[in-house]
């Protein structure tokens, strides 16, 4: 097993099999207390102890078959978390299993977490708890061996107050009134499918669910579930075309659960049930990408996973290609150009705002002592499908090179892998055209940072437009401005509107005149598509136009996924005249935020953890 810089259980001499967890969810106190059990296979003979993570944990007890053991913590680190050394009262030999049990609860302050009052919710009657354990924080709701290595089954007994319902990353499996308290429900589930920790999850609310397919619901509040299963509808046509291309789903259910504004990513794979972001309800199903996206995960990611943090491009990188290949079968080739040359705009605002040098800008970083959230950015996602769009073109085109990545899931389903392995697979797989890969200056794709060492061309069909509008703006003087129009942006797709957008971002900052122009001419300030909103906001307050501030600040505190929150708080910190109010807004906010958003605004706005006070 290769060492996970990000885990104190891995490397390690035990591998956890399966997960059996009894949980009670407490909402006066913001705690999740219970059980974990883990089967634990031994991997060498004399075998007596192990090493759990942990993170704010309140361990009360273990047992080891039934049998107390004893049990120590090590140092806090500040993202890792605290190592919970686990002695047996006995030894095994290699290959035998042990059931390791462990009594304990979370912190109220669990990174994994976010509790929400009844008053933040959209039923405002009934208060809200979900999970999010990408990449390190399952160690905060559960000892375990939290490295993407490990993979194992689980199920979980989760007691809830009897008007909320539970869900998890799994197939549910009944419910019935909990024997030790009437006022009380207990929902089951069952992950019969082996995969790592950070997939664990949970949510617990006012849950409604519609049917949306055969194997597929949509699950969010009520306020949401009737738009929610329109914007999602296409989901099964979206399964059917990534079966077709990466072979068959094995996970059984596919359902998408809604979650509140809050929620810090646009979605997340967790098995059998996405979660997703509500700014994707644009009420056009013009931001399903990111439902092919998470889809595609249920192959690339949790079938086939990065065996640590360092090789997350291997997921990443995979996923945006299966998601524009599916992007490709519902729409078209010219579509799968387009939006991959936005995709690689992206890589170069990413590469713009880490400096081009870097080194977590490398496709593969290292990261000992990187904190996996500080290190995220649309690097492994862009730079990991660039590499894999110039393969395609080396190697003769989609049709052949879904092969390749058919293959490669085929090879690799049920494991967990470094970039070693797949550029090894790569060679086997197309051993005729070795000679071509040798060409591939591997070193500057994968260990050098900065843009790629190759730029795709991508047709640009359905760009042209966006990029003709742009320049028109870029170029034009103020006595150009009267030659704007409404019809200018009337024949364009919300797509196209998001590039036009995306490429005015790239330039160095128009005219307040022009912005307060554009505005007149298209708008913008009524759209509220949340891609185009993010982007158009960005650029007001880029341009110096204060009216835009309040507005900015707005969107970044009324939801909370980092791509669009990170950003905007950003930019209004960077107009000197309002860098004390984003400060502000951000403390009077901070205590409502997600944990993992709150802490990363506040390292973006250099506003120091003790700093607890508004100015
Ligand atoms: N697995 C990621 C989200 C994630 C990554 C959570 C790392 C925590 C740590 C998810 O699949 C994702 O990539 N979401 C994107 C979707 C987009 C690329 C279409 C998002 O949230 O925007
Ligand atoms: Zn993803």
């Amino acid at each position: 097993m290769s060492s996970d810089p990000c885990s104190f259980s891995c490397p390690a001499r035990c591998v956890t099999k399966h997960l059996n967890l009894s949980l009670h969810v407490d909402f006066d106190r913001h705690v999740i207390s219970g059980k974990a059990a883990l089967t634990v296979e031994a991997l060498e003979d004399h075998f007596s102890s192990l090493t759990l993570d942990t993170r704010d944990l309140k361990v009360i007890s273990v047992s080891a078959n039934g049998q107390a053991a004893s049990f120590t913590t090590g140092p806090k680190h500040s993202f890792k978390g605290t190592p919970l050394i686990i002695t047996l009262p006995f030894h095994l030999s290699r290959g035998q299993h042990v059931i390791v049990e462990a009594t304990y609860e979370t912190s109220p302050s669990a990174t994994a977490l976010q509790w929400l009052t009844a008053a933040q919710t959209a039923g405002k009657k009934q208060p809200y708890l979900f999970s999010q354990c990408q990449a390190n924080h399952c160690r905060s709701i559960i000892p375990c061996q939290d490295s993407p290595s490990v993979k194992h089954t689980y199920y979980a007994q989760v007691s809830v107050p009897k008007d909320l319902v539970a869900v998890m990353s799994a197939v549910r499996d009944g419910q019935e009134v909990d024997p030790e308290d009437g006022r009380r429900v207990v929902f089951r589930f069952r992950q019969t499918v082996p995969m790592p920790s950070y997939l664990i999850a949970i949510v617990v609310g006012a849950l409604e669910s519609r049917e949306i397919g055969p194997r597929s619901r949509v699950w969010s509040e009520r306020e949401f579930v009737d738009k929610a299963a329109y914007e999602f509808s296409e989901t099964e046509a979206m399964l059917q075309a990534a079966e077709d291309l990466a072979g068959p789903y094995v996970w059984g259910q596919y359902d998408v659960l809604v979650l509140p504004p809050s929620f810090p990513y646009g979605g997340m794979e967790n098995p059998c049930l996405t979660f997703a972001t509500p700014t994707l309800l644009a009420g056009d199903k013009s931001l399903s990408n990111v439902i092919a996206h998470e889809i595609s995960h249920s192959w690339t990611g949790n079938l086939v996973t990065n065996k640590t943090w360092e090789h997350f491009w291997l997921n990443e990188g995979h996923t945006v290609y299966l998601e524009r290949m599916i992007g490709r079968c519902m729409v078209s080739e010219q579509f799968r150009q387009f939006k991959a040359m936005g995709g690689w705009k992206d890589l170069q605002d990413s590469v713009n705002t880490f400096g081009a040098n870097n080194p977590l800008t490398n496709l593969v970083p290292s990261l000992e002592e990187v904190d996996p959230d500080d290190a995220f950015s649309s690097v492994p996602y862009e730079k990991g499908f660039a590499l894999l769009y110039h393969l395609e073109e080396l190697m003769g085109g989609p049709e052949v090179f879904i092969g390749f990545v058919k293959s490669y899931i085929q090879m690799f389903a049920y494991r967990s892998v470094t970039t070693d392995e797949w550029k090894n697979y790569l060679f086997t797989y197309f051993k005729d055209k070795v000679d071509v890969l040798n060409k591939v200056d591997w070193n500057a794709w994968m260990f050098t940072p900065g843009m790629p060492p190759v730029k795709p061309q991508y047709d640009t069909t359905l760009a042209d437009a966006c990029i003709a509008l742009s320049r028109k703006w870029i170029k034009a003087t103020d006595q150009d401005l009267s030659s704007f129009n409404e019809s200018d942006v009337k024949t364009l797709s919300s797509h196209q509107l998001i590039e036009f957008l995306s490429l005015l971002l790239q330039e160095d900052a128009l005219p307040l005149t022009h912005v307060k122009r554009m505005q007149e001419v298209y708008d913008l300030n009524a759209v509220m598509n949340s891609e185009i909103r993010f982007r158009w906001l960005r650029l007001c307050v880029r341009c110096r136009w204060e009216e835009a501030v309040p507005m900015a600040l707005k969107m970044a505190t009324e939801q909370g996924r980092m791509k669009f929150t990170r950003p905007l708080f950003r930019e209004v910190y960077n107009f000197d005249k309002f860098r004390d109010e984003a400060v502000r807004v951000f403390l009077a906010h901070r205590d409502q935020m997600h944990p993992v958003t709150a802490g990363l605004v506040a390292k973006d706005l250099k506003v120091d953890a003790s700093n607890t006070t508004s100015l």
